[in-house]
């Protein structure tokens, strides 16, 4: 029996390092024996290729840690033109469907013990826009029921971005595990060390984990890097808040249906 935890990877920008957190996760919990998954809704920006629309990300998991899953395992719409979802799904004639996104997680949460969903963006980006309105990436995570783990940056301006970010979050009720400060320098000077303390201080959220800025970045050079990468992240704690967090999650469940 499956543990079925899932959690949704969200940033505060397009770029912040989503693919490289949700890639590493997967293969640092794979490292301590659980069997996950990473996980792909949406995808503008897909490539062509000799198989067919390739979505990026998916691609990236999967040189990271080999997943004997093809590309619509992990990625449910996969659109070529790289632009905000929405624009990319009208030009394509793409419809996307929550409920189709729901019942994909759900299949994947059932084979699987932890399940790590990357968003397109940041929270505030539209998927969707037909007669019924706009259907942004945060009433996808709302209609999941997912909690989320907010990657940031720790340069010039992560206050402001992940404040608003956190803020969104929170005023829409989603429960937040915590922040994944990537990109950090080698030898971080006194405004990445005060801009993480500030943020972390602000949110009242615990900073999780720090990546470093890797030089090597190909999935072969990461590869090697797992053991020191694991010691960058403090996993017992996203697991408990995760845990903590799905049980809010469950209750506040309990009480829309009564
Ligand atoms: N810790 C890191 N060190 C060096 N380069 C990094 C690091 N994290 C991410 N990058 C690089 O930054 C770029 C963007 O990263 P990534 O694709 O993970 O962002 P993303 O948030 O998933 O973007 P998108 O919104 O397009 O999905 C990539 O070229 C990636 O290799
Ligand atoms: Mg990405």
């Amino acid at each position: 029996m499956k543990q079925g935890h899932a959690l949704f990877v969200t940033g505060t920008d397009t770029g912040v390092g989503k693919t490289m957190v949700t890639g590493l996760l997967t293969a640092l919990f794979a490292m301590g024996g659980y069997d996950a998954i990473p996980y792909k809704p949406v995808q503008s920006g897909g490539i062509r290729s000799d198989l067919g629309l390739v979505a990026e990300d998916v691609e990236f998991y999967r040189s990271l840690y080999p997943l004997p899953y093809d590309q619509n395992t992990l990625c449910t719409y996969c659109m070529e033109p790289a632009l905000s979802p929405h624009l990319a799904a009208l030009q394509t004639g793409v419809c996307i469907e929550p409920e189709h996104i729901a019942g994909h997680l759900q299949k994947l949460r059932a084979s699987h013990d932890f399940v790590f969903v990357e968003g397109a963006g940041g929270l505030a980006v539209p998927l969707q826009e037909d007669e019924r309105g706009i259907y942004m990436t945060v009433d996808l995570i709302e209609r999941l029921r997912l909690p989320l783990l907010l990657v940031t940056h720790p340069g010039l301006g992560t206050i402001n971005h992940t404040i608003l970010t956190a803020s969104y979050a929170q005023i829409r009720g989603i429960p937040i595990l915590g922040i994944i400060v990537n990109r950090m320098p080698l030898a971080p000077g006194e405004m990445e060390q005060d801009n993480v303390r500030m943020i972390s201080k602000l949110t009242e959220l615990p900073v999780l984990g720090t990546f470093p800025e890797m030089e090597q970045k190909e999935p072969k050079a990461l590869r090697t890097r797992l053991h020191e990468l694991h010691k960058c992240i403090n996993l017992a704690l996203l697991l408990e808040r995760l845990e903590q967090a799905e049980e809010k999650l469950m209750q506040t469940k309990g009480t829309e249906e009564h």
